[in-house]
């Protein structure tokens, strides 16, 4: 059984409870500081098509110990995959937009699974969960240490003793260095309807002071003439969190580093060549924090 939900979501959002309508998110504050998917929702799965993670996650929630979670799911491009299989599965994201999309999907999956639009700092959840994941770099994009520091607590809250967490992260070495602050083409995607194209034009750069890469996003929809027929500009910021910063604050929050991986082929990670950081942090099985 399927089954959504709306939450009320903490002081960075609001959302009301409004099953299954398009109710907009509403912002607590003048100036948001997560970054917002809604309105790229529609065109979010024609640019991310990236597959490389999902038999990793798969992997890992076919030895989970209990439910599995998911954060920061956007549309389901993971979670597709996830509750396909069967498991009880729940996920969670903070653009009503992108869980519409997930929403749709939702039907030809099988299992028990849900969706929950909700802030990741404050989970709306009393269910305890074996494996919580974070796929895709998304932590990152917490530019705040004290919202990473509550996300850390929440999903430490809400695992089973015992449990595990995978939090993917960039490797700041190497993606550093593709900041340049250079407009470049990013792709050209085929859109779903009417035969349109979109160019994904991508300007991204690092302020070397606080480590927070901000990206300008610009979608060109061009219509069969090759027309211009409509832009949009999502800013997306996102942090470069190193090493030794991520693996004290998982310690503080009770962790222990069960494993870095440096690739989706569980390869060890070298800092100056690894694509990503993928962290397997596990809670104690006494429920409580490390030592
Ligand atoms: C880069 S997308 C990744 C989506 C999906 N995991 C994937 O792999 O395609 C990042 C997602 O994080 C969500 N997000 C950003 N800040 C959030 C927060 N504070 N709480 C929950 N979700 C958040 C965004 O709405 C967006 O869907």
């Amino acid at each position: 059984m399927w089954t959504r939900h709306g939450h009320s979501v903490s002081h960075r959002r609001q959302a009301s409870e409004a099953e299954g309508t398009r109710e907009q998110l509403t912002p607590s504050r003048s100036t948001l500081d997560s970054n917002d998917y809604d309105p790229v929702a529609d065109i979010y799965d024609a640019y991310v098509r990236a597959e490389f993670d999902l038999d990793f996650f798969a992997a890992e929630a076919a030895r989970a110990d209990g439910p599995v979670l998911e954060l920061m799911a956007g549309t389901g491009r993971v979670s597709e995959r996830l509750a396909g299989a069967g498991w009880d599965f729940t996920c969670v994201d903070l653009s009503r937009e992108m869980l519409q999309v997930l929403w749709r999907k939702a039907p030809e999956w099988e299992g028990s699974a849900r969706a929950i639009c909700a802030d990741v700092c404050d989970l709306p959840l009393t269910t305890r969960f074996g494996l919580v994941v974070i796929p895709f770099h998304s932590f990152a994009e917490l530019t705040d240490p004290a919202d990473q520091r509550s996300a850390m607590a929440e999903i430490h809250r809400v695992l089973l003793p015992g449990g595990r967490c995978i939090c993917t992260l960039h490797n700041p070495v190497v993606r550093a260095r593709s900041l340049t602050g250079e407009r470049e083409l990013r792709g050209t995607f085929d859109l779903p309807s009417g035969g349109n194209v979109m160019e994904l034009w991508v300007e991204a750069s690092l302020d070397a002071v606080t480590r927070i890469a901000e990206s300008v996003q610009t979608y060109r929809i061009l219509d069969s003439s090759g027309e211009m027929a409509s832009e949009r500009v999502q800013k997306v910021r996102f942090a470069l969190i190193e090493r030794p910063e991520f693996e004290g604050m998982a310690r503080a929050a009770g962790f222990r580093v069960a494993q870095l991986y440096g690739d989706y082929e569980r390869g060890e990670f070298v800092s100056d060549e690894s694509p990503h950081m993928i962290w397997i942090l596990e809670k104690p099985a006494d429920g409580g924090v490390w030592g």
